[in-house]
């Protein structure tokens, strides 16, 4: 089966194709631009499988898009490519609108082109979003399928947008679509300035450890490994207009997992002056409008046939181990576009 994949550089769109290589026989198309967030070393090892290729190309631009689709004719597009970070969403709020909202817009429309030219048969655009459309939770309950829409940041709020689109051109064009909505990941190729990576870099440099507020928000934590294999089983057998819930329910305070990468980090890679990790930790300035916690009820994606095979546990010492024995990857970022600093103060 040819896939389509948009966002392929960025932390999920690469475990997604690099586990698609090693398990399946589809062919892969990753169009990417490259933004910050983009990585081309992340798919080193792809770049001789004959199953894969890659086009630098911005979602933005529909003539390229179109005639990239129209030439490919996949089977599959699975739409990762975004601004995915809420703190940058806080300090340039524009660039999400561009490519969350406008991108997605313009990749629907190529899209229905296409398939109302070509296929009509047996083609889907899966579009891969995020839990914090439905907003915040207090300290029950569940966000499932139904859960009403009410974003807070101005990252939610385009992910948001997007997914009504894509519902709108299911509902008015009948273009077949699946929406997945999932709750936060870690694993290796992930951005240090996502919250875990973050902590692992700033270890290694014995810098101080961010926590934002008091520490007690709850994320609700997937191994990417299991978001991957989730939307391999959505893309599969995903009911045709369906949204799926994805999350393996894993609730931790931002606090919790601080201290389990240091305990961790204590053991595998000792400071040199014998201190605890942990002694790096500092409370900071609140992000704004600070979403409290997300949780997601899995229910009709383990009704599909998925569960997810990692414990938090085993998934972060992956995690870390990956990020020791791949230290050059964070150098590398650090050198060329972002040193750990704070971000999403700006005008508050
Ligand atoms: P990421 O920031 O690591 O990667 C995004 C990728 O998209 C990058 O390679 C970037 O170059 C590319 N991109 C950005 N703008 C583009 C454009 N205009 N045209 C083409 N490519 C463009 O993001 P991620 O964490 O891998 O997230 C991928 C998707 O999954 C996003 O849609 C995000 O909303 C969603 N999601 C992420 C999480 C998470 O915890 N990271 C959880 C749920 C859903
Ligand atoms: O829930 C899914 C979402 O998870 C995805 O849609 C987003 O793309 C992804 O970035 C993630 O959003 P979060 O805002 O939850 O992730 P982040 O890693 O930025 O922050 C996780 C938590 O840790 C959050 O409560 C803020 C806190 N935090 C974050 C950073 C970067 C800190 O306390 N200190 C920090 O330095």
């Amino acid at each position: 089966m040819r896939i389509l994949v948009t966002g392929g550089c960025g932390f999920i769109g690469s475990n997604f194709i690099l586990n698609q290589l090693k398990s399946s026989s589809n062919s892969i198309l990753n169009i990417d631009k490259l933004t910050y967030a983009g990585n081309i070393n992340n798919l080193k090892n792809a770049e001789d499988n004959k199953n894969y290729q890659f086009i630098k190309a911005d979602i933005c631009d529909s003539k390229k898009i179109n005639d990239i689709v129209f030439d490919y004719r996949p089977k599959r597009i699975v739409h990762f490519a975004a601004e995915s970070h809420v703190d940058r969403s806080i300090d340039a709020p524009m660039e999400f609108i561009m490519t969350n909202i406008v991108g997605t817009v313009k990749l629907l429309e190529v899209s229905y082109n296409y398939w109302s030219l070509n296929t009509k048969t047996n083609f889907k655009f899966i579009h891969i979003s995020t839990d914090e459309v439905y907003g915040s939770l207090g300290s029950h309950g569940l966000f499932d399928e139904e859960t009403r829409y009410n974003p807070q940041s101005p990252y939610s709020s385009s992910k948001a947008s997007s997914d009504h689109f894509v519902r709108a051109w299911n509902s008015t064009y009948n273009l077949p679509i699946n929406i997945t909505n999932c709750s936060n990941n870690y694993g290796p190729y992930q951005f240090p300035e996502k919250l875990i990576p973050l902590i692992v870099i700033n270890c290694l440099d014995e810098k101080t450890l961010p926590i934002y507020g008091n520490g007690k928000n709850i994320r609700d934590w997937i191994f990417v490994d299991d978001h991957c294999e989730a939307i391999n089983m959505v893309m599969e057998n995903g009911i045709v207009g369906a949204t799926y819930n994805i999350g393996s329910n894993n609730e931790l305070t931002n606090i919790e997992i601080v201290y389990e990468i240091c305990n961790i980090l204590d053991i595998k890679k000792p400071r040199n002056n014998g201190e605890k990790y942990s002694s790096l930790i500092r409370y900071v300035e609140d992000r704004p409008g600070h979403d409290f916690r997300y949780a997601i009820n899995p229910k009709k994606i383990n009704n599909l046939g998925w569960k997810p095979r990692y414990s938090f546990k085993s998934g972060l010492i992956k995690t870390i181990d990956w990020y020791l024995e791949n230290e050059n990857w964070l150098r590398e970022i650090q050198d060329k576009n972002y040193n750990q600093e704070r971000l999403g103060l700006k005008n508050v």
